[in-house]
């Protein structure tokens, strides 16, 4: 198995990172080619949202090209896991960090970070974009008008007691951890990132509720969302609760909006 080195290039401006990356790829960009940038002025989150990027955060996207038939998922699922372990790295005191189903990273309950992966064509193979967003040194006030939102938004300075971080050591950091569990994970399948998501998960034995879970049937049943105890992930990635009665289920899409 060939060892992916990372290549960075780094921007002032740009759209997205994920966008531009994508324009690169489809130039011939070599696997690796990590593209970050200061800001963003059309940043992508999931779900058609806006990723909201002013000075101060860090925002990259990552080019696999080699990356097997399997799912783009596995990979949010993995660059959240190493996303959290990164931020837990920087907190220069313990601090609760975690991943958030499917793939936010939270710090001390609030969103710090996310990651939106994209497929995109390659000859016959599939490449991939997995972008990273987080804010690192971000003012408060560009976060609050999302504090509104389902476990608000925090930034590491903040969490952190209003210390000063360098964004280049962080993202290293990410790209090194990151390529220490990617080859793991192509050699061990799905159990090796399964256990290392659950190991960063914060909600697993918690009563978590989800919403927009995209299946008629809850959404007739249960006008608030589905409600049950976190067990864990399943082989596809998916959210597993079970109910008041102990029942199982999987659901594949859907947003975590509260625990207790
Ligand atoms: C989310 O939580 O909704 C995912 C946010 C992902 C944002 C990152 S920032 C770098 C990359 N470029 C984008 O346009 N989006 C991702």
């Amino acid at each position: 198995m060939s060892v992916v080195v990372p290549h960075i290039i780094k921007f002032d401006s740009v759209d997205s990172t994920n966008s531009l990356l994508k324009e690169l790829a489809q130039k011939g960009a070599n696997e690796g080619t990590v593209v970050v940038a200061t800001t963003q002025h059309a940043g992508r989150g999931r779900g058609g949202r806006i990723w909201h990027s002013p000075e101060g955060g860090l925002y990259f996207s990552l080019l696999l090209k080699s990356y097997p038939n399997r799912r783009p998922t596995d990979m949010a699922l993995l660059a959240g896991a190493v996303m959290a372990q990164t931020v837990k790295h920087f907190c220069p005191q313990p601090c609760l960090v975690g991943v958030k189903w499917p793939n936010d990273c939270l710090l001390e309950g609030k969103k710090v970070g996310g990651v939106l992966c994209e497929a995109i064509d390659h000859g016959d193979s599939a490449a991939l974009i997995i972008g990273v967003g987080i804010n690192i040194n971000t003012p408060l006030s560009e976060l609050e008008p999302f504090m509104g939102r389902p476990f608000g938004a925090t930034s590491l300075r903040e969490g952190c007691g209003g210390k000063c971080f360098e964004l280049e050591s962080i993202l290293e950091r990410f790209l090194k951890v990151f390529f220490e569990h990617y080859p793991k994970y192509l050699e061990e399948g799905f159990l090796f990132l399964q256990t290392l998501w659950e190991r960063e998960c914060l909600f697993i034995g918690k009563n978590v509720e989800l919403r927009n879970t995209g299946t008629t049937e809850e959404s007739k049943d249960n006008v608030g969302g589905v409600r049950g105890t976190f067990l864990g992930i399943d082989e596809q990635g998916a959210i597993v609760l079970s109910d008041s009665c102990g029942n199982r289920r999987s659901y594949v899409t859907g947003e975590m909006t509260c625990c207790w």
